[in-house]
């Protein structure tokens, strides 16, 4: 049956915090910094995932391009994706300045983005997925999904809420972030929980279950951040 998109999500229209906004993303490096090391990070995401010269891997909502950069690195080709042209520009012009060159920077989205079936050994997504409503994730799941080979991984990382205590967790977390980072940081995520679409992780992990992935790795901080290594079973 041929599925019109007329009725789909209009993922290119940002959600919460506007990355489409210049002034967001020249700061986002730096505001970020103050909470986390995204450049180490990414160096050991890859040392977990471990792939090889051959490998293809898509970055969705890759952002400034830290870890799309690293990959392709190690990588054979890696698609960055964003619907962010700012976030993508900002991301383009690093890689070229440092001569990489086997990346593609697409301006695409979880629901639009389109590789032909069974193609790619890894899609990671860091901090991103939670732009999507719940139904839009599990169409984007069984996208992703099909877009992997047989065996390839996917790498989720968000805000992602365990039941319990999670008022006093995220509560928790908005006074952390506005020690670290001030008021920009408070409104930050403030903003995520009021405007975003973080879900429980029983939610999250029935629909990456029910898309056809087994979740083999799960880490949780704060009972607020998780990571899940799954594979296309
Ligand atoms: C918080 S940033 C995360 C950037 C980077 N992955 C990181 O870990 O720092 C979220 C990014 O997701 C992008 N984004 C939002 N909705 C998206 C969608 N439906 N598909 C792809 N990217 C999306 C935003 O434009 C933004 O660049």
């Amino acid at each position: 049956m041929n599925i019109s998109k007329n009725w789909f999500l209009d993922e290119f229209k940002q959600i919460g915090k506007d990355y489409a906004d210049q002034s967001e993303v020249d700061v986002y490096e730096s505001s970020h910094a103050q909470f986390r090391d995204i450049y180490q990070e990414s160096i050991d995401l890859l040392k977990t995932l471990n792939p090889s010269q051959e490998d293809k891997l898509i970055d969705f909502g890759c952002g400034t391009g830290i870890f799309a950069i690293e990959s392709a690195k190690v990588c054979n080709k890696v698609y960055a994706v964003d619907i962010s042209t700012e976030m993508l520009h900002y991301a383009q012009k690093k890689a070229t300045q440092i001569d990489i060159h086997n990346i593609e920077f697409c301006h695409s989205g979880f629901l639009n983005f389109e590789i032909e079936d069974n193609s790619v050994n890894y899609i990671t997504t860091t901090f991103s997925f939670h732009h999507l409503p719940d139904y839009w994730k599990g169409i984007a799941l069984n996208r992703m999904y099909n877009m992997l080979k047989p065996r390839g991984i996917l790498y989720i990382k968000d805000v992602v809420i365990s039941e319990k205590n999670s008022l006093v967790n995220i509560q928790n977390f908005i006074d952390a972030q506005t020690e670290m980072g001030g008021d920009f940081l408070k409104e930050d995520a403030e903003i995520h929980f009021k405007e975003e679409f973080s879900t429980y992780d029983w939610i999250l992990e029935g629909l990456v279950s029910r898309s056809g992935f087994k979740i083999t790795s799960k880490k949780v901080e704060l009972g607020l951040i998780a990571a899940y290594i799954c594979i296309k079973e």
